[in-house]
């Protein structure tokens, strides 16, 4: 039996998918305050058969920081896709971040090899890889460099995948991959699905950064594929493309119907602008719309190789134009 944790996100949901429908047995974690509505809801993007395979989920409560929970929910399970993390960029989850996503990670590790887990998936990330010393493309040699740019979230998957590759040492076999910005559809009120709402609200502004983009659909498909494979004790970037921003809008307007953001907004604008926007949000108490990490990160250029997981399996990534016009005809059929 597999367990997934994170199910209930954009990445996990569409790993559910792609397991339930091939016949696998599988038992996933929610919370308390989970919506596992949104992952039937992500089901019936790709399968007239929706209700049946999400009905095929074994939904289990339990928080990763809850290690007697979480050791109830490992009985009778064999392979674990461990993607649960806190995805933010918000001052105000620092702390939870840190925690959850290094705590969390380390209390699975720990069970997993005391349970002789057959083997075990990490969903890391790019922002792990050091991005200080390096000018040019990042591959899975670049080590972590302690750093101001480094985010928060950073250096909370950073902490992490330490976890994982201590539990490597420790005789858990595990594999790591670690997708760039991830692109997918049904979660569109945040987050990088957030993207397309904010184009089609007619977003007017763009920053000349670049970053590596991938259609979730090829995360979870790459993962299974490394689980199926013989392979471990490697971590693996997974990574359509590199992209400006600016190009990355200009497809989404193009498939959305609107116009394309053509403010350039320069990269000394983007310190005033989040500063402004936090004194608006305190003032309103509501969440800021551009934190200083945002900002930060749509004005750097990092980008990324891709060249070890296509060598590894022959893996081929969805062009990021073909991602971006798929997710944007199902944007226009929730938005009808
Ligand atoms: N999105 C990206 O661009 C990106 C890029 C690189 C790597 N990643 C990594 O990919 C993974 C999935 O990301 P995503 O975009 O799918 O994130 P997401 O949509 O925010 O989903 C996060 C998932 O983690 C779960 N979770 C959070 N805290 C938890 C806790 N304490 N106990 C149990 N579950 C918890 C959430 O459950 P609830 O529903 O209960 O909140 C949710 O299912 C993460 O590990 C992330 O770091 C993401």
């Amino acid at each position: 039996m597999i367990l997934v944790t994170g199910g209930t996100g954009l990445l996990g949901s569409h790993l559910l998918f792609d397991l339930v429908s091939t016949g696998h047995p599988v038992r996933a974690i929610k919370r308390k305050t989970s919506n596992i509505e949104m992952v039937r809801k992500v089901f019936s993007y790709y399968s007239d058969k929706a209700d049946e395979f999400f009905g095929k989920i074994e939904w289990v409560e339990a928080d990763i920081m809850d290690f007697v929970a979480i050791s109830e929910v490992l009985e009778g399970i064999d392979i674990v896709y461990h993607a649960g993390a806190v995805v933010s960029f918000y001052p105000k989850d620092h702390e939870a971040m840190l925690k959850v996503n290094i705590e969390g990670t380390a209390n699975l590790v720990n069970l997993c090899i005391d349970r002789n887990i057959t083997k075990f998936c990490y969903v890391s990330s790019v922002a792990v890889l050091g991005r200080a010393l390096n000018d040019g493309v990042s591959d899975e040699t670049t080590w972590w460099q302690p750093s101001k740019k480094n985010s928060v979230y950073g250096q909370s998957k950073y902490g992490a995948e330490r976890e994982v590759w201590r539990g490597i040492e420790e005789g858990l076999n595990a594999y790591i991959v670690n997708p760039s910005v991830i692109l997918g559809p049904g979660f569109w009120g945040g987050g990088n699905s957030g993207l397309f709402s904010l184009v089609w609200k007619g977003l007017k502004y763009y920053t000349r950064g670049i970053n590596g983009f991938v259609d979730v659909r090829d995360i979870s498909k790459a993962m299974i594929r490394l689980m199926e494979s013989d392979i471990s004790r490697e971590r693996f970037i997974l990574s359509a493309e590199n992209c400006s921003y600016q190009q990355l809008f200009e497809y989404m307007a193009k498939y959305l119907g609107k116009p394309a953001p053509s403010i350039n907004v320069p990269n000394s604008m983007t310190g005033i602008a989040w500063r402004v926007e936090a004194l608006r949000s305190f003032l309103m108490r509501t969440l800021p719309e551009v934190t200083k990490e945002m900002a930060t990160t749509t004005t750097m250029v990092y980008t990324y190789s891709n060249e070890k997981i296509r060598k590894a399996i022959g893996f081929e990534f969805t062009p990021l134009e073909q991602s971006i016009r798929e997710i944007s005809e199902i944007f226009l059929r929730d938005h009808k």
